[in-house]
């Protein structure tokens, strides 16, 4: 692999020493810096950086060398919550939306996840993954260098089998990190809308034990909300799960309370996910614990539901990161520079913590900070080099904007 050096950055940010693997409380508004730096990257890793006017004399054959042009330099996003394989956008319940229809009120309709599994079992694999691959691709160009992907709009073994294959396809064809949610726990099939313990005992029996046979799956999810999976029936995914090393990251206290923060954490989640309703017994069992909050502001944005209270988690000396959910019914958009943007103007983040929680923090989110998420020796070479901006600050400020110019992954420019 060939060796690229980077000049005349104008700051060089996420500079984490390599053993910090996750930020909490008053940490996440650190952000250490660099002005006027290089940065050299070798067998798509990163491999030094340094002040401009220190500039190593003896760089390898060939190198090859790019000015960011007094641009910044940062790691690549890390989002670690999406739900990119689908087979049908689903525009028409957005206008549904627009005329007054809560999210509920459409899945009730026969729209919602259900309506994604029902044009999802007549996709191919092929043709999923080709859907995917323009997601993953845009998703790419804004910036992001890693990526989690759930299943959950299979809702039959087959149909579930055929996302998580899709999933592993993706792994093997891009040059990131992708990992894998089990998600069929997403809504209860029409077929069982009366026996729950039919559905939860196909994904005991049947699913889990191929998934885990066939190593499709990093992480178990589940949907703990009212209407969706209780916390007895999440208790018992999430033991099952257990018993194949599957830990958590749950969708959590996204409409009402639902208890599934707590049962995450019985469970040794790395991630409870959404949050917007959480209430003080949430957020005391998450105060000082390991387990990330993952936030989802483009989600509240889109459906119009409240955003999640990021500023007392944060007190609480509770790691958040922040992700996107990008899916066909809350939230059509795989942005992490718009999440940013939205982690500062709604959640009240500082840029500092929205940046940190959008890099190191959704890494961690994935077990990846060892890796990726921020600038350190080491570190696979996954960077984005913005165009020259008045300050770190003018990135979320710039909503809906883009201020990247070039990315580079594994120490290549795409
Ligand atoms: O994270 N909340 C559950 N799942 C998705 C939405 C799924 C859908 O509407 O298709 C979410 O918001
Ligand atoms: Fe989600």
């Amino acid at each position: 692999m060939s060796s690229l050096l980077i000049t005349h950055i104008g700051t060089l940010i996420g500079l984490h020493p390599k053993e910090t693997l996750l930020l909490k409380g008053n940490e996440m508004a650190k952000l250490p810096q660099l002005q006027d730096a290089w940065l050299l990257c070798e067998e798509g890793l990163i491999q030094d950086y340094g002040k401009m006017d220190q500039l190593p004399q003896h760089l390898p054959n060939g190198v090859k060398t790019v000015s960011a042009s007094g641009g910044f330099v940062f790691p690549s996003w890390c989002d670690s919550h999406t739900h990119i394989v689908f087979a049908a956008p689903r525009e028409e319940e957005f206008v549904m939306k627009i005329a007054g229809k809560s999210y509920e009120e459409i899945a009730a309709a026969g729209g919602g996840i259900l309506n994604s599994a029902a044009k999802l079992q007549l996709a191919t694999e092929d043709e999923l993954f080709e859907s995917a691959s323009v997601r993953l691709n845009d998703m790419i160009r804004q910036g992001t260098g890693a990526v989690e992907i759930k299943s959950g709009y299979g809702l039959s073994v087959e149909s579930e089998l055929k996302m998580l294959r899709v999933i592993r396809r993706l792994k093997e064809s891009f040059p990131i990190p992708v990992k894998a949610s089990f998600l069929a726990a997403h809504a209860f099939p029409l077929a069982y809308k009366n026996d729950h313990a039919g559905y939860i005992s196909l994904i005991i029996d049947k699913m889990l034990p191929q998934i885990a046979a066939d190593g499709l799956a990093d992480y178990m999810d589940a949907f703990c909300e009212q209407g969706f999976f209780s916390v007895e029936e999440t208790d018992q995914l999430l033991n099952a799960a257990a018993k194949y090393g599957l830990r958590p990251k749950i969708h959590a206290n996204q409409l009402s309370v639902s208890g599934g923060v707590q049962v995450g954490i019985k469970h040794q989640a790395i991630s409870v996910d959404h949050l917007e309703a959480t209430d003080d017994a949430a957020i005391a069992a998450l105060a000082n614990g390991d387990t990330i909050a993952t936030l989802l502001p483009s989600c509240s944005f889109y459906l119009g539901i409240p955003f999640a209270n990021a500023r007392t988690l944060i007190q609480a000396n509770v790691p958040v990161a922040l992700a996107t959910d990008y899916n066909p019914g809350s939230t059509p958009s795989g942005n992490m520079n718009l999440v940013a943007s939205l982690g500062c103007i709604k959640l009240k983040m500082l840029p500092e913590e929205a940046i940190n929680a959008c890099s190191l923090n959704g890494a961690a989110a994935m077990q990846l900070a060892d890796q990726t998420g921020s600038i350190a020796k080491g570190k696979r070479a996954n960077l984005f080099i913005t165009r020259p901006m008045p300050s770190l600050a003018y990135l979320p400020y710039s909503f809906g904007q883009s201020q990247i110019e070039t990315i580079i992954l594994n120490g290549q420019i795409q």
